[in-house]
């Protein structure tokens, strides 16, 4: 797996897989095909969106938005994420999601985000996502009513995170 910021060559690829990925991201998820050229748009220092490749075949594996990105005193950064077909289930999102938090925590000097906080919002039913970032060894840090307006509704999140003491890939710290 290579993680990598997203392209404009991409708008295609991404499309097909976000559609062929619709049922699965859908439940939980907004799905919009057509939705690159505008999060490409919306990079910055605030927003850096990863996408999870498969290196022998180049197909798109996943997503993950890292959003919120405060930095200053609290360099905090929030992760949203979603797969796509046909990797959906097999570990690769899970390990392209380890490079992900890997290049979240590594000093700005190396490339990486500088972020000391991570943070993953689930909503409680979500037992692939939740299953998800404690595979990832994010901590359950508590419970957030009305969090997120999703699907229509203010949504409930169960809270999970990590700080950069907790991960064991970050040396030096
Ligand atoms: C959450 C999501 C990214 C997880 O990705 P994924 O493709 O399942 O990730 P992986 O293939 O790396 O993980 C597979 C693992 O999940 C497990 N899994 C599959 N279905 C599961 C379920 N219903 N409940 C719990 N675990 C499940 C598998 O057993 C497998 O674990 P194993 O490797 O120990 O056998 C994906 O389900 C998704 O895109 N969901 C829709 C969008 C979404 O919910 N985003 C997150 C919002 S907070």
């Amino acid at each position: 797996m290579t993680i990598r910021a997203p392209r404009p060559v991409d708008v295609e690829q991404y499309a097909e897989a976000v559609r062929r990925s619709a049922e699965h991201i859908g439940r939980w998820n907004p799905v919009e095909p057509d939705g690159l050229p505008e999060l490409l748009g919306r990079q910055g220092s605030g927003l850096r969106t990863f996408l999870i490749v498969d290196q022998e075949t180049g197909g798109l594996v996943g997503k993950c938005n890292v959003a919120n990105i405060v930095m200053g005193r609290f360099c905090n950064g929030a992760l949203g994420y979603d797969s796509y077909e046909p990797f959906a289930g097999t570990g690769r999102m899970t390990e392209g999601m380890l490079l992900v938090v890997d290049r979240c925590f590594a000093d700005q000097s190396t490339g990486g985000l500088g972020l000391h906080r991570l943070e993953i919002n689930v909503q409680p039913e979500n037992e692939r996502s939740i299953a998800m970032a404690r595979r990832l060894g994010f901590r359950h840090e508590g419970f957030t009513p009305r969090m997120l307006y999703l699907g229509g509704s203010w949504r409930d999140h169960e809270r999970f995170a990590m700080t950069a003491e907790e991960w064991p890939g970050l040396t030096g710290r």
